[in-house]
């Protein structure tokens, strides 16, 4: 093992400094000594502080990685005793050691080297022009180190959206299962005591002669009917009928009440033709995609008609929701108040489908939401991704 320090008194600047820890350890695959020393002697003249450990056998090599972390860089001839420079590449490989590996060979041929880069390998320098070495082992170093910088933010990113995506899925189910706790409350107290309320004014609406209170009992009476309808409609808001009767039921109620409270034309074409029932999972994604949809469109559209379709065929389920309204920008949808459409976004993506979103000014709005029903499609939309 050699090791060689920069002369402190050298001007020489230290080029390794950017992306190696001083002293740089590096791992030379090489037969003969002569060339070995001949490439310590080209990393002195740079000015490189290193320690170079000098191994000429496959079990030497595996046995000097055998701690890849203090190792920063291998350096490998190409034609060895009895094996090539590329069979130790192939093992760092297998072993999933991942450093910056330049071949320091005589010449082996444009091809060799070509194939060699294809397969991965950092770089290559010719013997006979080792001055070349300290600028190319710079490089692979500079590069190794962005690529894993840029290998680590991708994991941080992927990382945060998983837990973001986990949090988003969470709370809607936390939201779902507090909304429907609150319906249950309405129908069981406010409801049963509601329906105790009309009982006991139809029995004195059967007792009273008298027409001023009776007058009064009718006046109870219909506030009463008015309040358990009003307690009906709140239960159905916070717990959709969907949980209970399918999702076409559902749609079915919902798109008749928003057209009967806005006065918009809406229709719901198409239909489910599997007979099994859908995931409650997934049919709460629907029904909550349509009914924010349905509200974009009173409140952004200023549409006449709107459109949902649903399908299931090819195995995925397909809702459609289009209106002839004013369409949006694309600085619209990315309002940073808005979270709508982001949440559609991620429910979607909870139950392993996706939301498009077809607008532009003046041309309507259509979402279309697909949701892979079988794992086979799942697995299909996963792979597309
Ligand atoms: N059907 C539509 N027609 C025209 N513009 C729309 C329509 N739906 C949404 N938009 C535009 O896209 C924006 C984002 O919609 P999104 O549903 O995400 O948020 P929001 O409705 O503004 O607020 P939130 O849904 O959070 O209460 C809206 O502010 C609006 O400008
Ligand atoms: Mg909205």
């Amino acid at each position: 093992m050699h090791r060689y320090c920069r002369d402190p008194q050298s001007r020489a600047k230290v080029i390794v400094e950017p992306v190696a820890i001083l002293p740089l350890r590096l791992v030379h695959l090489e037969d003969n000594p002569v060339d070995h020393g001949l490439v310590v002697r080209a990393l002195r003249r740079a000015d490189w502080d290193a320690e170079i450990m000098l191994v000429d056998t496959m079990e030497g090599f595996r046995r000097a990685l055998g701690d890849p972390a203090g190792v920063q860089a291998v350096l490998a001839d190409y034609h060895l005793a009895g094996f090539s420079g590329m069979e130790a590449w192939d093992w760092m490989r297998q072993q999933g050691i991942d450093l910056p590996f330049i071949l320091v060979s005589g010449a082996i041929g444009e091809a060799t080297v070509a194939d060699a880069m294809v397969r991965g390998v950092s770089d290559y320098v010719d013997k006979q022009q080792l001055a070349r070495l300290p600028r190319v082992l710079q490089r692979a170093l500079e590069l190794h180190a962005t690529r894993r910088r840029e290998a680590e933010a991708a994991r941080a990113l992927a990382e945060s959206r998983q837990r973001l995506l986990e949090l988003t899925e969470h709370l809607q189910t936390s939201i779902d299962r507090e909304r429907a706790d609150i319906a249950r409350e309405i129908h069981d107290d406010i409801g049963g005591a509601l329906a105790a309320v009309k009982l006991d004014l139809a029995w004195l609406q059967r007792r009273l002669t008298d027409a001023q209170a009776l007058a009064h009992v009718a006046a109870a009476m219909a506030m009463t009917e008015q309040a358990l309808g009003a307690s009906q409609r709140i239960m159905r808001n916070l717990r959709p009928a969907v949980l209970d009767q399918g999702l076409m039921p559902a749609l079915q109620w919902l798109t008749r009440t928003f057209a009967e409270r806005t006065g918009l034309e809406v229709t719901l074409q198409g239909g489910l033709r599997r007979t099994a029932a859908l995931p409650p999972r997934v049919e709460m994604t629907a029904y909550r995609t349509v009914q924010e949809a349905l509200t974009n469109v009173l409140k952004h559209a200023q549409a006449r008609r709107v459109r949902v379709e649903v399908s299931d065929l090819e195995d995925h389920l397909t809702l459609e929701i289009a209106d002839d309204g004013q369409g949006a920008s694309a600085e619209a949808l990315r309002k940073e108040r808005s979270f709508g459409l982001l949440g559609l976004r991620e429910r979607a993506q909870s139950v392993g489908g996706w939301l498009d979103v077809v607008t532009a000014p003046g041309q309507g709005m259509t979402l279309i939401l697909s949701i892979p029903l079988s794992e086979a499609a799942r697995a299909a939309a996963v792979e597309e991704d």
